[in-house]
Protein backbone atom coordinates (compact mmCIF):
# COMPACT_ATOMS: atom_id res chain seq x y z
CA UNK A 1 0.00 0.00 0.00
CA UNK A 2 1.21 3.56 -0.77
CA UNK A 3 1.85 6.28 1.48
CA UNK A 4 -1.70 8.29 1.94
CA UNK A 5 -1.09 12.04 0.73
CA UNK A 6 -3.06 14.94 -1.35
CA UNK A 7 -1.91 16.53 -4.23
CA UNK A 8 -1.96 19.99 -4.45
CA UNK A 9 -0.40 21.03 -7.68
CA UNK A 10 -1.58 19.22 -10.76
CA UNK A 11 -3.30 20.55 -14.36
CA UNK A 12 -5.51 18.45 -15.24
CA UNK A 13 -4.38 19.05 -19.15
CA UNK A 14 -1.31 18.14 -17.82
CA UNK A 15 -2.86 14.48 -17.34
CA UNK A 16 -3.70 14.48 -20.62
CA UNK A 17 -1.54 10.79 -21.50
CA UNK A 18 -0.59 10.40 -25.47
CA UNK A 19 -3.22 7.32 -26.01
CA UNK A 20 -5.81 9.65 -24.64
CA UNK A 21 -4.86 12.03 -26.97
CA UNK A 22 -5.10 9.92 -29.93
CA UNK A 23 -8.17 8.46 -28.52
CA UNK A 24 -10.11 11.72 -28.04
CA UNK A 25 -8.48 13.00 -31.45
CA UNK A 26 -10.30 9.93 -33.10
CA UNK A 27 -13.45 10.47 -31.40
CA UNK A 28 -13.33 14.16 -32.07
CA UNK A 29 -11.93 14.11 -36.01
CA UNK A 30 -9.30 15.98 -34.55
CA UNK A 31 -5.97 15.82 -36.57
CA UNK A 32 -2.80 15.99 -34.67
CA UNK A 33 0.70 16.75 -36.49
CA UNK A 34 2.17 13.42 -35.06
CA UNK A 35 2.16 9.69 -36.50
CA UNK A 36 1.50 7.83 -33.28
CA UNK A 37 2.01 7.91 -29.53
CA UNK A 38 5.71 6.83 -29.90
CA UNK A 39 6.23 10.30 -31.98
CA UNK A 40 4.40 12.33 -29.74
CA UNK A 41 6.59 11.20 -27.03
CA UNK A 42 9.58 11.73 -28.89
CA UNK A 43 8.09 15.29 -28.53
CA UNK A 44 8.30 15.74 -25.01
CA UNK A 45 12.25 16.81 -24.98
CA UNK A 46 11.70 20.38 -23.15
CA UNK A 47 14.24 23.04 -23.18
CA UNK A 48 11.88 25.40 -20.67
CA UNK A 49 8.54 25.89 -19.46
CA UNK A 50 7.99 27.76 -22.82
CA UNK A 51 8.56 24.83 -25.04
CA UNK A 52 6.77 22.63 -22.66
CA UNK A 53 3.60 25.15 -22.86
CA UNK A 54 3.78 25.02 -26.67
CA UNK A 55 3.02 21.64 -26.98
CA UNK A 56 0.47 21.35 -23.50
CA UNK A 57 -1.79 24.03 -25.57
CA UNK A 58 -1.55 22.42 -29.03
CA UNK A 59 -2.61 18.73 -27.64
CA UNK A 60 -5.59 20.55 -25.73
CA UNK A 61 -7.07 20.80 -29.30
CA UNK A 62 -8.29 17.24 -28.46
CA UNK A 63 -10.65 18.15 -25.88
CA UNK A 64 -14.20 19.27 -26.96
CA UNK A 65 -16.97 17.95 -25.10
CA UNK A 66 -18.58 17.50 -21.86
CA UNK A 67 -17.03 13.77 -21.78
CA UNK A 68 -13.68 14.49 -23.41
CA UNK A 69 -13.10 16.49 -20.04
CA UNK A 70 -14.55 13.59 -17.78
CA UNK A 71 -12.48 10.82 -19.92
CA UNK A 72 -9.28 12.75 -18.39
CA UNK A 73 -10.20 13.44 -15.37
CA UNK A 74 -11.79 9.92 -14.36
CA UNK A 75 -8.09 8.87 -16.04
CA UNK A 76 -6.31 10.99 -13.59
CA UNK A 77 -8.24 9.76 -10.44
CA UNK A 78 -7.71 6.25 -11.49
CA UNK A 79 -3.60 6.61 -11.85
CA UNK A 80 -3.72 9.07 -8.59
CA UNK A 81 -5.67 6.50 -6.30
CA UNK A 82 -3.25 3.83 -7.58
CA UNK A 83 0.12 5.98 -5.77
CA UNK A 84 -1.93 6.85 -2.94
CA UNK A 85 -3.44 9.91 -3.30
CA UNK A 86 -6.51 10.57 -1.40
CA UNK A 87 -7.58 14.11 -1.87
CA UNK A 88 -6.56 16.13 -4.56
CA UNK A 89 -7.19 20.09 -5.48
CA UNK A 90 -7.17 19.82 -9.28
CA UNK A 91 -5.91 23.26 -11.64
CA UNK A 92 -7.69 23.76 -14.56
CA UNK A 93 -6.94 26.31 -17.45
CA UNK A 94 -10.61 27.55 -18.70
CA UNK A 95 -8.78 30.26 -21.14
CA UNK A 96 -7.12 27.46 -23.33
CA UNK A 97 -10.21 26.10 -23.86
CA UNK A 98 -12.59 29.17 -24.23
CA UNK A 99 -10.30 30.93 -26.78
CA UNK A 100 -11.21 27.74 -28.83
CA UNK A 101 -14.52 27.98 -28.48
CA UNK A 102 -14.94 25.50 -25.59
CA UNK A 103 -17.09 27.43 -23.21
CA UNK A 104 -16.99 27.34 -19.59
CA UNK A 105 -19.88 24.79 -18.89
CA UNK A 106 -18.44 22.33 -20.91
CA UNK A 107 -14.73 22.12 -18.94
CA UNK A 108 -16.38 22.61 -15.54
CA UNK A 109 -19.25 20.43 -15.84
CA UNK A 110 -17.20 17.54 -17.76
CA UNK A 111 -14.28 18.19 -15.07
CA UNK A 112 -17.60 17.55 -11.87
CA UNK A 113 -18.82 14.31 -14.14
CA UNK A 114 -15.07 12.83 -13.33
CA UNK A 115 -14.97 14.19 -9.65
CA UNK A 116 -17.41 15.18 -7.09
CA UNK A 117 -18.90 12.32 -4.89
CA UNK A 118 -18.81 10.29 -8.36
CA UNK A 119 -14.91 10.16 -8.24
CA UNK A 120 -14.95 9.94 -4.66
CA UNK A 121 -17.10 6.94 -4.18
CA UNK A 122 -15.50 5.31 -7.80
CA UNK A 123 -11.68 6.13 -6.96
CA UNK A 124 -11.96 7.12 -3.31
CA UNK A 125 -10.23 10.39 -4.09
CA UNK A 126 -11.85 13.83 -2.51
CA UNK A 127 -11.05 16.78 -4.94
CA UNK A 128 -11.35 20.33 -5.25
CA UNK A 129 -11.32 22.33 -8.17
CA UNK A 130 -9.11 25.23 -8.33
CA UNK A 131 -9.16 27.95 -11.81
CA UNK A 132 -6.04 28.86 -13.07
CA UNK A 133 -5.86 32.51 -14.93
CA UNK A 134 -3.39 32.50 -17.66
CA UNK A 135 -0.63 34.81 -16.56
CA UNK A 136 0.92 35.21 -20.27
CA UNK A 137 -3.12 36.92 -21.15
CA UNK A 138 -4.39 39.99 -20.10
CA UNK A 139 -5.51 41.21 -16.58
CA UNK A 140 -8.86 41.77 -18.49
CA UNK A 141 -9.01 38.21 -19.66
CA UNK A 142 -8.58 37.03 -16.69
CA UNK A 143 -11.73 39.19 -14.76
CA UNK A 144 -13.74 37.88 -17.93
CA UNK A 145 -12.70 34.77 -17.05
CA UNK A 146 -14.10 35.28 -13.16
CA UNK A 147 -16.77 36.38 -14.46
CA UNK A 148 -17.89 33.53 -16.74
CA UNK A 149 -16.76 31.09 -13.87
CA UNK A 150 -19.52 32.65 -11.68
CA UNK A 151 -22.12 30.20 -12.36
CA UNK A 152 -20.04 27.46 -11.53
CA UNK A 153 -18.69 28.97 -8.92
CA UNK A 154 -20.01 25.65 -6.02
CA UNK A 155 -17.45 23.81 -8.02
CA UNK A 156 -14.55 26.05 -7.93
CA UNK A 157 -12.78 26.45 -4.51
CA UNK A 158 -9.92 28.65 -5.74
CA UNK A 159 -8.02 30.44 -8.52
CA UNK A 160 -4.34 30.29 -9.21
CA UNK A 161 -2.33 31.71 -11.61
CA UNK A 162 0.07 29.68 -14.28
CA UNK A 163 1.14 30.00 -17.88
CA UNK A 164 5.22 31.67 -19.00
CA UNK A 165 6.25 33.48 -15.47
CA UNK A 166 9.15 35.51 -16.83
CA UNK A 167 7.75 39.33 -17.15
CA UNK A 168 4.37 38.44 -15.83
CA UNK A 169 4.89 39.16 -12.39
CA UNK A 170 1.99 38.68 -9.60
CA UNK A 171 0.92 42.28 -9.33
CA UNK A 172 -0.54 42.47 -13.01
CA UNK A 173 -3.33 40.26 -11.82
CA UNK A 174 -4.18 42.55 -8.51
CA UNK A 175 -7.60 42.89 -9.29
CA UNK A 176 -8.90 39.56 -10.48
CA UNK A 177 -7.22 38.12 -7.55
CA UNK A 178 -9.54 40.74 -5.34
CA UNK A 179 -12.50 39.82 -7.04
CA UNK A 180 -11.92 36.50 -6.52
CA UNK A 181 -11.28 37.06 -2.55
CA UNK A 182 -14.50 38.54 -2.45
CA UNK A 183 -16.09 35.88 -3.97
CA UNK A 184 -15.10 33.69 -1.20
CA UNK A 185 -12.14 32.05 -3.54
CA UNK A 186 -9.39 30.66 -2.02
CA UNK A 187 -5.77 31.71 -3.58
CA UNK A 188 -3.10 30.35 -4.66
CA UNK A 189 -0.37 31.43 -7.98
CA UNK A 190 2.82 29.84 -8.94
CA UNK A 191 5.69 31.48 -8.57
CA UNK A 192 9.35 31.34 -8.18
CA UNK A 193 9.11 28.40 -10.78
CA UNK A 194 11.17 30.55 -13.28
CA UNK A 195 10.38 34.04 -12.39
CA UNK A 196 12.44 35.41 -9.42
CA UNK A 197 11.90 35.44 -5.46
CA UNK A 198 10.40 39.26 -5.86
CA UNK A 199 7.44 36.77 -7.81
CA UNK A 200 6.95 35.00 -4.41
CA UNK A 201 6.65 38.07 -2.05
CA UNK A 202 4.71 39.92 -4.78
CA UNK A 203 1.81 36.97 -4.64
CA UNK A 204 1.84 36.91 -0.94
CA UNK A 205 1.71 40.25 -0.65
CA UNK A 206 -0.18 42.04 -3.61
CA UNK A 207 -2.75 38.94 -4.13
CA UNK A 208 -3.04 37.44 -0.94
CA UNK A 209 -2.02 34.05 -1.89
CA UNK A 210 -2.56 31.18 0.81
CA UNK A 211 -0.54 28.88 -0.89
CA UNK A 212 3.18 29.30 -3.07
CA UNK A 213 3.22 26.85 -6.68
CA UNK A 214 6.74 25.91 -7.01
CA UNK A 215 8.32 28.82 -4.77
CA UNK A 216 11.77 26.90 -5.71
CA UNK A 217 13.94 30.27 -6.49
CA UNK A 218 12.82 31.45 -2.26
CA UNK A 219 16.25 29.69 -1.80
CA UNK A 220 17.80 32.64 -3.04
CA UNK A 221 16.44 35.07 -0.58
CA UNK A 222 17.03 33.65 2.81
CA UNK A 223 14.66 36.85 4.12
CA UNK A 224 12.00 35.49 2.20
CA UNK A 225 12.74 32.08 3.38
CA UNK A 226 12.05 32.95 7.37
CA UNK A 227 8.77 34.54 6.16
CA UNK A 228 7.78 31.46 4.67
CA UNK A 229 8.77 29.59 7.38
CA UNK A 230 7.39 31.76 10.17
CA UNK A 231 3.83 32.24 8.37
CA UNK A 232 3.84 28.59 7.50
CA UNK A 233 3.10 29.42 4.01
CA UNK A 234 2.99 25.79 2.12
CA UNK A 235 5.15 25.39 -1.07
CA UNK A 236 4.16 23.16 -3.58
CA UNK A 237 7.41 21.58 -4.74
CA UNK A 238 7.45 19.37 -8.49
CA UNK A 239 10.70 17.67 -8.53
CA UNK A 240 10.13 15.27 -11.90
CA UNK A 241 8.91 18.99 -13.46
CA UNK A 242 11.35 21.04 -12.11
CA UNK A 243 14.28 18.26 -13.65
CA UNK A 244 11.93 18.51 -17.29
CA UNK A 245 11.73 22.10 -17.50
CA UNK A 246 15.25 22.79 -16.09
CA UNK A 247 14.50 24.60 -13.06
CA UNK A 248 17.24 22.41 -11.87
CA UNK A 249 20.48 20.44 -13.57
CA UNK A 250 19.32 17.13 -12.53
CA UNK A 251 17.58 15.62 -9.59
CA UNK A 252 20.59 15.16 -7.30
CA UNK A 253 20.85 19.05 -7.49
CA UNK A 254 17.07 19.45 -5.95
CA UNK A 255 16.69 21.65 -3.43
CA UNK A 256 14.03 19.77 -1.75
CA UNK A 257 16.33 18.65 0.68
CA UNK A 258 17.92 22.29 1.91
CA UNK A 259 14.05 23.40 1.84
CA UNK A 260 12.84 20.94 4.51
CA UNK A 261 15.99 21.88 6.57
CA UNK A 262 15.05 24.94 6.48
CA UNK A 263 12.02 24.35 8.24
CA UNK A 264 9.88 25.04 5.01
CA UNK A 265 6.73 23.73 4.95
CA UNK A 266 7.28 21.72 1.54
CA UNK A 267 4.72 19.20 -0.44
CA UNK A 268 5.21 17.12 -3.13
CA UNK A 269 3.32 17.12 -6.53
CA UNK A 270 3.06 15.99 -10.23
CA UNK A 271 2.37 19.22 -12.07
CA UNK A 272 1.78 17.91 -15.15
CA UNK A 273 2.46 14.44 -14.98
CA UNK A 274 2.06 13.28 -18.91
CA UNK A 275 4.63 14.98 -19.92
CA UNK A 276 7.24 14.83 -17.18
CA UNK A 277 7.96 11.38 -16.52
CA UNK A 278 5.67 10.68 -13.34
CA UNK A 279 2.84 10.95 -11.19
CA UNK A 280 2.96 11.89 -7.52
CA UNK A 281 3.61 8.20 -6.29
CA UNK A 282 6.78 8.69 -8.76
CA UNK A 283 7.98 11.83 -7.24
CA UNK A 284 8.25 10.25 -3.99
CA UNK A 285 10.32 7.52 -5.24
CA UNK A 286 12.49 9.72 -6.77
CA UNK A 287 12.90 11.91 -3.96
CA UNK A 288 13.56 9.09 -1.90
CA UNK A 289 16.26 7.27 -4.88
CA UNK A 290 18.13 10.37 -5.86
CA UNK A 291 18.04 13.11 -2.90
CA UNK A 292 17.95 9.83 -0.19
CA UNK A 293 15.04 11.28 2.10
CA UNK A 294 14.38 8.89 4.72
CA UNK A 295 11.04 7.30 6.24
CA UNK A 296 10.41 11.13 8.64
CA UNK A 297 11.02 12.94 5.19
CA UNK A 298 8.49 11.06 3.50
CA UNK A 299 5.78 11.11 6.15
CA UNK A 300 6.38 15.12 6.65
CA UNK A 301 5.71 15.65 2.93
CA UNK A 302 2.87 13.52 3.05
CA UNK A 303 1.21 15.33 6.26
CA UNK A 304 2.46 18.63 4.89
CA UNK A 305 0.03 17.46 2.24
CA UNK A 306 -3.23 17.02 3.86
CA UNK A 307 -1.72 20.03 6.22
CA UNK A 308 -1.72 22.52 3.31
CA UNK A 309 -4.96 21.44 1.98
CA UNK A 310 -7.86 23.38 2.12
CA UNK A 311 -10.04 20.72 3.77
CA UNK A 312 -11.16 23.65 6.07
CA UNK A 313 -14.35 22.91 5.55
CA UNK A 314 -13.61 19.31 6.57
CA UNK A 315 -11.80 19.21 9.55
CA UNK A 316 -13.07 15.65 10.36
CA UNK A 317 -12.05 14.17 6.84
CA UNK A 318 -8.37 16.14 7.29
CA UNK A 319 -8.05 14.48 11.04
CA UNK A 320 -8.75 10.96 9.46
CA UNK A 321 -6.25 11.39 6.69
CA UNK A 322 -4.07 12.66 8.61
CA UNK A 323 -4.21 9.90 10.94
CA UNK A 324 -4.03 7.30 7.58
CA UNK A 325 -0.53 9.12 7.33
CA UNK A 326 0.60 8.45 10.91
CA UNK A 327 -0.58 5.21 11.19
CA UNK A 328 1.32 4.20 7.27
CA UNK A 329 3.93 1.29 8.11
CA UNK A 330 7.05 2.18 5.42
CA UNK A 331 7.28 -1.21 3.65
N1 LIG B 1 4.17 26.29 -14.78
C1 LIG B 1 3.47 27.23 -15.40
N2 LIG B 1 2.39 26.98 -16.12
C2 LIG B 1 1.97 25.73 -16.23
C3 LIG B 1 2.67 24.71 -15.62
C4 LIG B 1 3.82 25.01 -14.84
O1 LIG B 1 4.50 24.16 -14.22
N3 LIG B 1 1.99 23.57 -15.94
C5 LIG B 1 0.94 23.91 -16.69
N4 LIG B 1 0.91 25.23 -16.87
ZN1 LIG C 1 2.19 23.99 -12.43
Amino acid sequence: MPLPKAELHLHIEGTLEPELAFELAARNGVELPYADTEALREAYRFEDLQSFLNLYYELMAVLRTERDFEDLADAYLARAAAQGVRHAEIFFDPQAHLSRGVDMGTVVEGLWRALGRWGEDKHGVSTRLIMCFLRDESAESAMETLDAAKPYLDRITGVGLDSAEAGHPPAKFREVYQAAAALGLRRVAHAGEEGPPEYIAQALDVLGVERVDHGLRCMEDPELVARLVRDRIPLTVCPLSNVRLRAVDTLADHPLPAMLDAGLLCTLNSDDPAYFGGYVGDNFHAVRDTLALGKDRLRELARNSFLASFLEDDEERRRRYLAEVEAYEFP
